[in-house]
C-alpha cells in the first residue's frame, strides 16, 4: 500500500525517522547577530525534515575565558583545556549558546531540546592528547536519545561535550561532534553551515567537489587551516560512512534542499573509491 505520510516524516520506528535526518552543525559565530542558520533549520522543520543541531561557539568561550582572566590557545585549531578553562567551556557551550540557539528556535516555532554529549550518555571520547589537557576525541556515540527525541518530533539542539571512561567531562569539537553523531544515525547529510560558501581553493574560489587526497594536498600547503581543519576531516570521516556531507554558506537558504535532492551546493565530500 503507498504510504500517504509526509515525505520527511519517515517510518514509525524512531531509527527510520533518524536515517532521514540532516545533521546541521551552525557555528557560534552565524549563531550570533544574524538569524540566516536559525532560519535554515525553522524551514527545514517545516517542511517536515528530521533534524540534528550541533552548535560550536569557540569565540564566546575565548571571549568569557578573557573575561575571567583566562588565557585560551590553541594547537591544531583545537583549544588547549586545563580544568577552569574546561568549566568555562561547559558554562558557555552547554547553557549560554545552547540555550540562546534554544530560545531563538522556539521563538520561531520549531520545538527545539537542548542538550550536551553528556546527556543520555550520547558522546564518549578518549583524550586526544597530553598536550590539549582536558580535549576528547569522539570514540562512541549513543543515539538513542537522539533517536526518541526524533521520534517525538523534536529538534535536538547539542552542545559538544563529552564524557571519558571515568565519567569526566571532556571538551570536544562541534566539527568532530558533529560528524560522529551524523555517522552514527546514518544520516541522509551532514552539513557545515558557517560562514563561508564553502571551502576555497588557493584561488579564493569554492570547491565544488573534495576527496580526501585533493583535501589533504590542501591541507599540506596551508589552504585550508584554522576552523576548516576539523569541518573537513570531519566531512570526509563521515562521506566514508556513507553519509552525504558538505560545507555550506548560511545565507545559501536553498543549499540543504539541493544537497539533499543531489545536486550541488558548496562543498560536497566524496568518500575514496
Ligand atoms: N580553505 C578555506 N576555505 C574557506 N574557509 C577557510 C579555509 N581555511 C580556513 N578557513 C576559515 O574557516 C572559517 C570557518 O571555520 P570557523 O571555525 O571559523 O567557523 P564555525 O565552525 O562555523 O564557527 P565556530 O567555530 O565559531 O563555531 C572561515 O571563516 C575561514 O576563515
Ligand atoms: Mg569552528
Amino acid at each position: 500500500m503507498p504510504s500517504t505520510r509526509p515525505r520527511g516524516h519517515g517510518g514509525t520506528h524512531p531509527a527510520e525517522r533518524s536515517r532521514e535526518a540532516v545533521v546541521l552543525k551552525i557555528g557560534g559565530s552565524v549563531a550570533g547577530e544574524d538569524d540566516a542558520a536559525l532560519d535554515l533549520v525553522a524551514s527545514l522543520h517545516d517542511a517536515g525534515r528530521p533534524l540534528v543541531v550541533v552548535h560550536g561557539g569557540g569565540p564566546l568561550v575565548g571571549e568569557w575565558a578573557t573575561r575571567l582572566g583566562l588565557e585560551t590557545r590553541f594547537e591544531r585549531g583545537l583549544r588547549v583545556t586545563d580544568g577552569s578553562t574546561r568549566d568555562v567551556a561547559l558554562a558557555v557551550l552547554a547553557g549560554l549558546v545552547n540555550k540562546t540557539l534554544v530560545a531563538r528556535l522556539v521563538a520561531k516555532g520549531v520545538p527545539a531540546t537542548g542538550l550536551s554529549g553528556v546527556d543520555g550518555g550520547m558522546l564518549r571520547a578518549e583524550r586526544e592528547d597530553e598536550t590539549l589537557g582536558l580535549v576528547g576525541r569522539v570514540s562512541m556515540v549513543d543515539s538513542s536519545l537522539l533517536e526518541e527525541l526524533l521520534a517525538a518530533l523534536r529538534v535536538p539542539v547539542v552542545a559538544p561535550a563529552a564524557l571519558d571512561g571515568d565519567g569526566t567531562i571532556l571538551n570536544v569539537n562541534g566539527d568532530t561532534a558533529a560528524g560522529a553523531i551524523a555517522a552514527a544515525i546514518a544520516a541522509r547529510l551532514l552539513a557545515f553551515v558557517t560562514d563561508v560558501p564553502g571551502v576555497r581553493g588557493k584561488d579564493g574560489r569554492v570547491i565544488a567537489t573534495l576527496d580526501r587526497d585533493r583535501a589533504k594536498a590542501l591541507v599540506d600547503d596551508g589552504t585550508i587551516e584554522g576552523g576548516m581543519l576539523p569541518k573537513v576531516e570531519a566531512c570526509l570521516v563521515a562521506a566514508q560512512a556513507g553519509c552525504r556531507a558538505a560545507i555550506v554558506s548560511a545565507r545559501d537558504i536553498d543549499a540543504i534542499e539541493a544537497l539533499l535532492s543531489g545536486e550541488a551546493a558548496g562543498t560536497v565530500f566524496e568518500a575514496a573509491a
